[in-house]
């Protein structure tokens, strides 16, 4: 009986505290988060952080996934880049990446002697998989003695044939660092424009080759989105990634990696700001500046959202094959090589 009660209490506990950082937070149709929803996540988060400490794991979360993730078990939530120097830097025995399968690859690249998972498994990403390492030795040997950089969202057999890895967040400074007027720039055959014309705009031109494919979310949209925002909301200012396509990019206020919009929205002084972005970036800003409004037209990634607290600790307790995160032993060195560079060229 008295073991009963003390469970009933430490689920309610547990709820109040997730309600406390999720009641400003959308759901996809509308509504906001309840009590009842964070009552009926309690159990999961309290096992998730309960086996988390008996096995010395730690939640690493992309901002995409879903916010009882992100709020209720991550350790560190962020973006591209801080994820993966959170996995290069920890000392868990355990990494739990909650994201898509080449950020998982990249922390087990990065940190080989730990034990990564991935709760959604072999959860792919439209510009990872939009590009073998085939393709990819094709085009150097098109454009032999180009340097050649690769955003992150690619396959570890992209990475090791890269001189250098990218993330979102230092692409642009990054690719100006690199001597010459040509680069090779894979897999993000949009990204590769708006690449362009920064570095048209900073002064310091380049011809970017590009091959590779599109982000399925951030592709998707259009000019008239930005109209429409502006039309509707006066004061607005409008926020992209820089996966979007660059007539959508020309028209907004704001053009960065997830953590660069998060910092633009904490410092500017707007309080409606529209997302050009995935779902779960607005759910986090609106955890975070509940007194901000944010509005989203459209756009989730399915990839991401196949993280659940129920396969997070599924994965904790008995990890399925296709949860354990190996790396092809032929690519890892090279591309660890590529994403080391990354990190030297970022500072
Ligand atoms: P960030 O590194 O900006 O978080 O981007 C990752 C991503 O997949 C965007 O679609
Ligand atoms: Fe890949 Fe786009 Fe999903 Fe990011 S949002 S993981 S780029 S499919």
């Amino acid at each position: 009986m008295l073991q009963t009660l003390d469970k009933e209490a430490r689920l309610t506990e547990e709820a109040h505290r997730l309600y406390g950082l999720l009641k400003s937070v959308s759901k996809e149709k509308g509504a906001k988060w309840t009590y009842e929803d964070c009552l009926a996540a309690a159990p999961y988060t309290l096992a998730i952080n309960q086996f988390k400490k008996e096995q010395n794991a730690v939640v690493l979360a992309h901002s995409y996934t879903t916010p009882d993730l992100v709020y209720g078990v991550a350790d560190y939530r962020g973006d591209s880049y801080e994820l993966a120097l959170k996995a290069r830097e920890t000392t868990a025995d355990i990494i739990i990446f909650a994201g898509v399968w080449f950020m998982a690859e990249t922390a087990k690249i990065l940190n080989p002697t730990k034990k990564v998972l991935i709760p959604a498994g072999r959860a792919g990403c439209t510009l990872a998989d939009a590009m073998s390492g085939t393709e990819m030795k094709k085009l150097r040997d098109q454009y032999p003695g180009i340097p050649a950089l690769c955003y992150i969202n690619s396959l570890a057999e992209v990475k090791a044939q890269c001189d250098s890895c990218v993330t979102s967040g230092n692409v642009f400074d990054i690719a100006q660092k690199i001597p010459g007027n040509e680069l090779i720039f894979v897999p993000d055959l949009l990204m590769a424009k708006n690449l362009e014309a920064e570095l048209q705009r900073r002064g310091t031109p380049k011809k970017i080759i590009s091959a590779g494919g599109t982000c399925c979310v951030h592709d998707k949209y259009r000019p008239a989105d930005v109209q429409k925002l502006r039309a509707d909301y006066p004061e607005i200012q409008i926020i992209a990634h820089p996966e979007c396509p660059i007539e959508v990019c020309r028209l907004c206020d704001y053009v960065g990696s997830t953590k660069g919009m998060q910092a633009y929205v904490a410092k500017s002084r707007a309080t409606c700001f529209g997302m050009l972005t995935e779902f779960g970036l607005v759910n986090r800003l609106e955890a975070e500046y509940p007194d901000k409004k944010f509005i989203w037209p459209f756009g989730v990634c399915s990839y991401m959202k196949r993280n659940t607290l129920v396969n997070t600790l599924e994965a904790l307790i008995d990890p399925q094959p296709e949860q354990v995160v190996e790396v092809e032993p032929a690519w890892a060195a090279a591309a660890k090589k590529s994403i080391d560079k990354m990190f030297e060229l970022a500072q």
